[in-house]
């Protein structure tokens, strides 16, 4: 038995949380380290608390849900029967960071049930991992409980120690188009998960969701005293209704006494159910060029007219480009037809089978096939999105016919303003880009969009929380400030953001950054905050399947050497490590190739300039290998035309190598390492 609050406040009757608190469950990771122990007090109120080494992580956080259609579940609760099981599984990635995957953990399923007025119920289940926690609620049918109107989840992360965090804000208009603050945990407001921590005595911590399925994005807003609490994103016109029986996703807290551990780690893939669709083999991991950049640059435009990008001869001209460099894929935004006018405001105008009159679909698809490239196909919804689901199996279906097997989305409106229609075309409902419909329609999307064999990269989506494991044509999206704050003339990316991207959004899963702007200039000549090194190291850094090569074809040309660097890297991988790295400083990841012996490596630095010592310890021993190091050069850095001094070189290296690589003030480093045949 432990007394939860100092003995003077426990001494009298009517203080609040006078209350015994017993110990009722408990759980430990296979090594030991991670406990989680939970405690029903004096008035049958659930908590639960981490350890590690024996020291408080995460301090006594409450547990429950607050019903719109019923008593809040919160009191009176008691413990009616636990559980244990341990799993130690591996499984493979038909695509990604890795491919094998090492899924290890204790898990504790506690019931809890009220002592008295309905008697409702609901298990707590808590995965116990080497590297952090899970834990959900799975609340079973019962006769008191058959509809759940959830207005709010009570649960809490109560941190044990003061922290720094690096945090987005949450139901804001630009939905996660934000840049990172970093500020103490005090200072933290409502914010996006993951959620980003560092304890004063160095411990790492992100704080997540796993799984989200059927259920409102969980946020978190500042408690008292380092205290977060979970606030989920609204809904119309509650943010979750569930019929038992019924699971929330995972809440996550991955613990690591590195900032690379978090990027290591696989909590998040393990908490999702193994993959739905059988072989995805028809998913190719692959590079793209497009009609992108130079829409955003305002030199053409998505509508028809003039300026209007997606013209068969323009995209002939980027079939070309991508066949002539070994890319597979060719995206064209303003294809179909909807755009013209103020795009923004007219979703319920786009036509997702219907090309303009001057882009000859078939012939294109036609064209690029035979010169073994594929268009990628595009679908913005502005947000009109029963319209769009109107639509959709329509026109995966014309994708599938042309060979069209991957397909953007887009939901670009303010947050809060999806527009959802049932059916019967009855009133337009608002909901949140972060909320249980939406979760529901990109399921819905990857389902449909699985059926005609064409993968989802999600723009403007509901937030990653691992579901590529179970739906592995949703290869990556965007849900973060991308490249394209640099094209716009507003202030583009600083030095920091994309080296705090690997250690916060990154965490979630892929992300559709766009790299490889190699003319670093905006619009109206702003500049972009980068080397031009470091738009190659984004490419290894900032890990997705499909990445684009973002910039026009002619300011490729202009950087032949660059330009290498793009055509060799690798998009999928074997193994994946993080060589170094501090949160929002600096990072150097080594990714292997899939299938392949070769290693990449990417550095990204903020705006101070440094050295990092990169030990090479991952090569295979006895083995010589060529690295390919593109790195700044002389004088670089992040402003004027030193942005451009760059540097190629090639040295013979080998397992246990120390490499000394100088990064620039917002610059960066690339390498790729292919092993040289033996001596006989
Ligand atoms: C926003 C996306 O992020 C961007 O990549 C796309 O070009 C526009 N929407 C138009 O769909
Ligand atoms: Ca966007």
């Amino acid at each position: 038995m432990r007394i939860l609050k100092p003995l003077a406040c426990a001494l009298l009757l009517a203080c609040p949380g006078l209350a015994l608190a017993e110990t009722v469950a408990q759980a430990h990771s296979p090594d030991g380290r991670i406990e989680v122990q939970l405690d029903l007090n004096g008035e049958g109120r659930l908590a639960y608390r981490v350890l590690r080494d024996g020291k408080p992580v995460i301090r006594d956080s409450r547990l429950g849900f607050i019903f719109r259609n019923g008593r809040q579940l919160l009191r009176g609760l008691q413990l009616d029967g636990q559980a244990a099981r341990s799993v130690d599984t591996r499984w493979e990635q038909p695509w990604g960071e890795r491919r094998h995957v090492r899924d290890h953990y204790n898990e504790l399923r506690a019931r809890f049930v009220e002592k008295d007025h309905d008697r409702r119920r609901f298990d707590m289940v808590f995965r116990v991992f080497d590297d952090g926690i899970g834990f959900r609620y799975d609340v079973p049918a019962q006769p008191k409980l058959q509809e759940a109107q959830i207005v709010q989840e009570l649960t809490e992360f109560a941190l044990a120690r003061p922290a720094t965090a690096w945090w987005i804000p949450a139901l804001e208009w630009n939905r996660e188009e934000y840049l990172y603050h970093r500020t103490p945990l005090r200072e933290v407001g409502v914010v996006q998960t993951p959620l980003t921590l560092r304890s004063d005595d160095g411990l790492h911590l992100s704080i997540h969701e796993a799984a989200l399925v059927d259920y409102a994005g969980m946020n978190l807003m500042r408690g008292g005293d380092g205290e977060l609490r979970a606030l989920l994103t609204p809904g119309s016109p509650t943010p979750v209704v569930r019929t038992t029986p019924f699971i929330t996703p995972w809440r996550t807290i991955t613990i690591s006494d590195s900032a690379g551990g978090l990027v290591e780690s696989n909590l998040i893939l393990n908490l999702n159910e193994p993959n739905k669709l059988g072989d995805v083999s028809w998913f190719t991991p692959a590079k793209y060029v497009g009609v992108w950049w130079s829409l955003h640059l305002d030199q053409e435009s998505w509508a028809a007219g003039p300026k209007h990008g997606a013209t068969t001869a323009n995209t002939n001209r980027y079939i070309d480009f991508a066949a002539a460099n070994g890319f597979r894929g060719v995206l064209v935004e303003g294809w179909n037809q909807g755009w013209d006018g103020d795009w923004f405001a007219n979703g319920w105008g786009f036509d997702f089978s219907k090309p303009t009159a001057d882009y000859d679909l078939a012939g294109l698809a036609r064209y690029a096939t035979g010169k073994g490239v594929h268009l990628i196909g595009h679908h913005e919804t502005a947000c009109a999105v029963s319209h769009y689901e109107r639509q959709m199996d329509a026109a995966f279906a014309l994708f599938e016919k042309l060979g069209i097997d991957a397909v953007k989305t887009g939901y670009v409106c303010d947050a809060g303003q999806i527009e959802r229609q049932d059916a019967a075309g009855g009133p337009v409902l608002r909901e949140w880009h972060e909320g249980q419909w939406m979760s529901g329609h990109h399921l819905r999307v990857l389902e449909a969009a699985a059926r005609h064999r064409v993968a989802i990269n999600s723009h403007e989506p509901i937030k990653d929380t691992g579901l590529r494991r179970t739906y592995p044509n949703w290869v990556s999206r965007e849900g973060a400030r991308g490249m394209e704050f640099n094209a716009w003339g507003v202030p583009p990316n600083p030095p920091e953001h994309a080296v705090t991207l690997v250690f916060t959004r990154m965490l979630a899963g892929p992300m559709d950054y766009t790299p490889g702007i190699v003319s670093l200039t905006g619009r109206g000549g702003q500049e972009i905050q980068s080397t031009l090194a470091r738009q190659l190291a984004l490419y290894v850094a900032l890990y997705s399947p499909i990445q684009m090569v973002a910039d026009l074809p002619e300011h490729y040309a202009q950087h032949p050497d660059a330009f290498q660097f793009i055509k060799d890297v690798a998009v999928d991988w074997d193994e994946s490590k993080v060589l170094a790295g501090e949160v929002g400083e600096y990072v150097a990841i080594a990714r292997r190739a899939r299938g392949k012996p070769d290693w990449f490596i990417g550095a990204l630095n903020d705006r101070s300039p440094r050295t990092l010592q990169v030990t090479l310890d991952f090569l295979a021993p006895d083995q010589p290998y060529r690295a390919e190091i593109y790195r700044d050069g002389h004088g670089a850095d992040w402003k004027g035309e030193a942005r451009f001094r760059f540097a190629r070189e090639v040295r013979l290296v080998r397992q246990g190598d120390v490499l000394s690589l100088w990064l620039a003030g917002g610059g960066g480093a690339a390498l790729r390492l292919v092993p040289l045949e033996k001596e006989p």
